[in-house]
């Protein structure tokens, strides 16, 4: 029997660092360690995750190593983040990822975030078939791509300003909730009326997306206690009033915002497979952890006839499962890149 093709992966793009074991195609094990330091900041301190991610490092590829009952030795390449990101935190897994192909004389793979956020789709067994696409929602990126293969990924439309990720955690935060506050306005909007409050829908041609004229919005809606979601200085209520309006709407308010995101983003979906008549549409990204998204987006596939997919709940949210699955792919291929090969802050 041939031995399994073995990939270790490394994901340290943002605040979490994940290490991963694909073997054969199938992820084997699956490791995160979160960093709660950056909650008392209301968001992520680059300078403390990069600092972090170098401690969590060497338990979490250890742990993912253990998982999979394998050792460092019969891993065949090591796949890492290479962009986009976080700079200090993509170079702790990046040098981590170059230092143990140096030492070990294994293959070191590159890999772009938001490509493997897409691959999270071919993870499961039920796989959708090329050309697929997918709407990419994670806290950094929005993205609506067609696949045509792992490595043919074309970006239809992408966000022009906020991605969806940050206009739930900016909602959040106007509505003075903890930081990350996306997980916090699905659980409230659970009981709230979604049609008590309707906020814009922005009118951006194409397959682009904006977020900034919904947070406008939600700021004045707020200021004025609920009667405007203009400017309006007459409307204008104290501190208190705002804070009483909020706690009395909290449910309401947070139900209100996430159906106007989840339109947002599920109207210009259908638009791009109105236009390529793509049928296997899949999400992917943190905010498709989002139960109203999820739902929503499951109807409309149903009431359009398409075959819809989204990856199990921990290969949603940042993780090394996805970077391990594309550093398969391009084994399978043998795309390898050399020890020179640099990290960057962007998309492209
Ligand atoms: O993909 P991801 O884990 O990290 C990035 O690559 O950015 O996405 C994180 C984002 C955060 O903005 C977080 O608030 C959001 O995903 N998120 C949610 C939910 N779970 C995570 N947003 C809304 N509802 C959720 N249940
Ligand atoms: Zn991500």
């Amino acid at each position: 029997m041939e031995k399994p093709i073995l990939i270790l992966g490394i994901e340290s793009s943002c605040d979490e660092t994940c290490a991963a074991i694909c073997r054969d195609g199938r992820i084997i094990s699956n490791m995160v360690a979160g960093q709660k330091v950056h909650m008392q900041y209301g968001g992520v301190v680059p300078e403390l995750a990069s600092r972090t991610h170098m401690q969590h490092i060497v338990p979490v590829v250890d742990a993912a190593l253990k998982e999979a009952g394998c050792s460092l030795k019969e891993v065949d390449a090591i796949a890492f983040t290479q962009s986009p990101g976080l700079i200090g935190s993509l170079l702790v897994g990046a040098q981590f990822a170059k230092s143990l192909a140096l030492a070990l004389h294994k293959p070191l793979i590159a890999v772009h975030h938001m490509q493997a956020h897409v691959i999270a789709n071919l993870i499961d067994e039920d796989k959708p078939a090329f050309p697929f696409l997918c709407l990419t929602v994670s806290g950094g990126h929005t993205q609506i791509v067609v696949c045509r293969s792992p490595h043919e990924i074309e970006v239809l439309g992408e966000t022009i300003d906020d991605a969806a990720g940050e206009a739930f955690d900016k909602s959040a935060k106007l509505l003075g909730l903890p930081y990350p506050g996306g997980p916090l306005i699905d659980q409230y909007a659970r009981s709230g009326n979604s049609r008590k409050f309707e906020f814009p829908e922005p009118q951006i041609p194409g397959l682009g997306f904006s977020f900034s004229g919904l947070k406008t919005s939600i700021l004045y809606f707020l200021r004025n206690g609920g009667r405007s979601k203009v400017y309006k200085e007459e409307y204008a209520v104290s501190d208190e009033e705002r804070q009483r309006f909020i706690k009395e709407n909290i449910e309401d308010i947070c139900a209100s915002i996430q159906e106007r995101i989840c339109t947002i983003l599920l109207n210009k979906l259908k638009k791009a497979t109105d236009e390529t008549g793509i049928r296997d549409v899949c999400l992917a990204g943190g905010v498709s952890a989002n139960s109203g998204l999820r739902t929503a987006f499951r109807d409309l596939g149903e009431k359009s006839g398409w075959r819809t997919f989204i990856p199990a709940f921990e290969y949603c949210t940042d993780n090394a499962g996805m970077i391990a699955m594309t550093g398969h792919y391009k084994f399978l291929d043998g795309k390898f890149d050399d020890l020179a090969v640099n990290v960057s802050a962007r998309t492209y």
